[in-house]
């Protein structure tokens, strides 16, 4: 699949098969992740990657909206210093990931990390320095079907795009 291609077909995955993730590829998100620009390139992030079953279900409880992470081969949990651009740098590299795990055949979803009530129960629970903000945390884990890697629905591109003036 084309990189043009890979992110039209990229859509939130919140069904996975009970299928583990390799160390590898974890590892090959998390690298796709740390390559995305940085307001004066100061990569604020930290990446927590989570395996275990049980931890996998306390964020599952703890998040709002996340309750399918319980579900999820792995969750990477996308942790920043507090810089001047940290919500741009962590988001861009949250999609760096996504779109790596996806050509790698992983579905994703990115669950709100930032302004969530919930995010410093998972700085405690992981052990990260409450100095640090979580931006995102990303279920990962093999679609449950192929259906889910159709083209997204979308505003069209008329719509969207204006040429020298809005
Ligand atoms: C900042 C942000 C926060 C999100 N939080 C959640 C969430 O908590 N739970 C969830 O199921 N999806 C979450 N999503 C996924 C969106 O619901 C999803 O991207 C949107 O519906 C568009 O669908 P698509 O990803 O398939 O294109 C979030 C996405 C973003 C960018």
């Amino acid at each position: 699949m084309d990189l043009i291609e890979l992110i039209k077909k990229r859509r939130s995955v919140r069904e996975f098969l009970n299928k583990p993730i390799s160390r590898d590829c974890l590892e090959d998100i998390v690298d796709a992740a740390r390559f995305a620009p940085t307001a004066r390139n100061v990569q604020p992030w930290e990446f927590v990657v989570v395996t275990e079953k049980e931890a996998l279900k306390h964020i599952a409880e703890i998040s709002e909206h996340g309750k399918f992470i319980s579900s999820a081969a792995a969750s990477i949990l996308v942790f920043s210093q507090d810089t001047k651009y940290f919500l741009e740098d962590c988001s861009a590299a949250t999609q760096n990931a996504m779109l790596a795990a996806l050509a790698l055949g992983i579905g994703s979803c990115w669950v709100a990390g930032d302004k969530k009530s919930y995010a410093g129960e998972l700085n405690l629970l992981f052990g990260v320095p409450i100095s640090h903000k979580l931006v995102s945390i990303i279920a990962l884990g093999y679609p449950v079907t192929d259906k889910v890697f159709r083209a997204a629905d979308k505003r069209s591109l008329q719509e969207v795009l204006h040429w020298e003036r809005f």
